[in-house]
């Protein structure tokens, strides 16, 4: 299974990301955490940010979108070449329209929740989506620890895209280090966001790489 890691950008230096971006080359994609100060007690930026970055960057783009009306916004996030962007279920109105209107701008929709919704919430809804992201902390702020009530959640939505014959994607954001990431390998993610763990490391791409390996291993052994 190939293992991806995509460094979190809320830990980078903000008036930097172009210099930042180039210290984490051997991510698989970059996450940008959008947060609107409403959705999430936090506010980081908005649409012409995550364009702007797509232009410096060649490294996809996975947009993670913690914002009120993402039914609204999501598609003009999707547009401009980003690689995925991705909602949260407790925001979305019409999740199967939203991840219409994002995949015909040519980008990977994707389905979030949060740690206290159940994945039964979402469980018809898993086919009409690229991703699914299990989020691994309440969602807001980097540096949290990694709770450990998400590992059922990740191994019951891997269960659930393997019997249905899927290629979703299983992605896990919150807390991953070299310890928690091979527990969520282990449970079946196959995609990591990490941000403190990179970007507070001296050797960015080091990091990245060891991630990838724990997670590598992890699965192989069991
Ligand atoms: C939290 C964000 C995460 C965050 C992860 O709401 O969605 O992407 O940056 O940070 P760490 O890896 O430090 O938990
Ligand atoms: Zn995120």
């Amino acid at each position: 299974m190939t293992m991806r890691i995509q460094p979190s950008i809320l830990s980078a230096d903000f008036v930097n990301f172009e210099s930042e971006f180039k210290t984490i080359s051997a991510a698989d994609g970059i996450h940008v955490d959008v947060m609107d100060g409403h959705f999430v007690p936090n506010l980081t930026f908005g649409l012409g940010m995550v364009k702007r970055m797509q232009e410096i960057t060649t490294l996809p783009l996975d947009v993670h979108l913690m914002i009120e009306n993402p039914d609204q916004l999501a598609a003009q996030y999707a547009e401009g070449g980003v690689f995925s962007v991705t909602v949260h279920f407790e925001a979305l109105t019409d999740p199967i329209a939203t991840a219409k209107a994002i995949k015909s701008k040519g980008a990977r929709a994707g389905l979030s929740i949060k740690p206290n919704t159940p994945v039964a919430d979402i469980d018809d809804l898993i086919q009409h989506f690229d991703q699914i992201l299990v989020m691994s902390v309440e969602p807001g702020f980097g540096g949290q620890a990694f709770m450990p009530s998400s590992i059922e959640k990740i191994s019951t939505i891997r269960n659930l895209i393997d019997s249905r014959g899927l290629a979703t994607w299983l992605q896990v954001d919150g807390g991953i280090d070299l310890v928690s990431i091979g527990q969520a390998a282990s449970a079946g993610a196959d995609t990591f966001v990490a941000g403190s763990s990179v970007f507070g490391s001296s050797d960015r791409n080091e990091m990245i790489r060891k991630l990838r390996v724990a997670a590598e291993s992890a699965v192989s052994s069991s």
